[in-house]
């Protein structure tokens, strides 16, 4: 499939002029290392969106990296006025799951905090850091990908690989809707968008917050408190910016 980059910026921005929510502006880059650190060098004002066509060095949470694969994923940068991370990490793990959701014929899952999980394998990611008075919310999504370098291929999975016909081109332009729809949400919505799709709640489950690990009934979800998980030593809630399923 070839595509043309040329007419991304235009395509997209378009996208953005047909919405009523808070994003307005498309930044496009064909290569950079690290969307958020673009956002970050240009002093990304609230309401742009940086996007780029090849990553080259994106950043992970807990300072692991997301990988690049060329020009086969997506990888965003929403920048937003600065708030409660935990409340952007659900929202972005949200509309990740919407615009894929729009490509699959199966249910999108999500796992606390910022995994969009498909067939048990990782669909996208989100990564929220906060820079002065902005929040930039990065969401890297696999597209096209058919294999993948290491242990990747047990743990990743790609829209195409899901059995989605689709293009980066129109994956994007699904989460640009999904974004500036689901940052506009109240926590209510947002508590059952995530509620809808989650695979964790009423589970037993071992997280890890700041390194100590806690395993517990997950109980509820509130975007501005974190996750509740529920053990014989009482009530934990975890920070979405803190903790992971993992320990690393
Ligand atoms: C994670 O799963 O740990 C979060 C991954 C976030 C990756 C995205 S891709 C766009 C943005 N730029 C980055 O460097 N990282 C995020």
């Amino acid at each position: 499939m070839t595509e043309n980059l040329g007419v991304w910026h235009d395509e997209l921005q378009a996208v953005l002029n047909a919405t009523t929510g808070p994003l307005k502006e498309v930044v496009f880059l064909r290569a950079t290392d690290s969307t958020q650190d673009a956002a970050r060098r240009m002093r990304a004002e609230a309401g742009q969106v940086v996007i780029t066509a090849r990553q080259t060095s994106g950043r992970g949470r807990l300072g692991r990296s997301w990988a690049d694969t060329m020009e086969e994923g997506i990888a965003v940068t929403f920048v937003l006025p600065r708030e409660a991370g935990g409340r952007y990490a659900i929202a972005g793990s949200i509309a990740a799951s919407m615009a894929a959701e729009q490509f699959l014929a199966q249910a999108v899952n999500v796992k606390w905090p910022n995994d969009v999980i498909f067939g048990g394998k990782k669909l996208a990611g989100v990564l929220v850091e906060q820079v002065d008075d902005v929040a930039l919310i990065g969401i890297g999504m696999n597209v096209l990908q058919t294999s993948w370098p290491g242990s990747l291929a047990e743990t990743a999975v790609s829209l195409s690989q899901a059995g989605a016909t689709c293009d980066r081109l129109g994956v994007l332009k699904s989460l640009l809707t999904a974004a500036d729809a689901v940052f506009q949400m109240d926590d209510a919505c947002l508590t059952g968008e995530f509620a809808a799709r989650d695979g964790l709640l009423g589970t037993t489950a071992t997280f890890f917050d700041k390194g100590i690990a806690v395993t517990g009934k997950v109980m509820c979800l509130e975007p501005l408190k974190g996750l509740l998980v529920r053990n014989a030593e009482g009530d934990h809630w975890l920070d979405a910016a803190t903790t992971s399923m993992t320990g690393r």
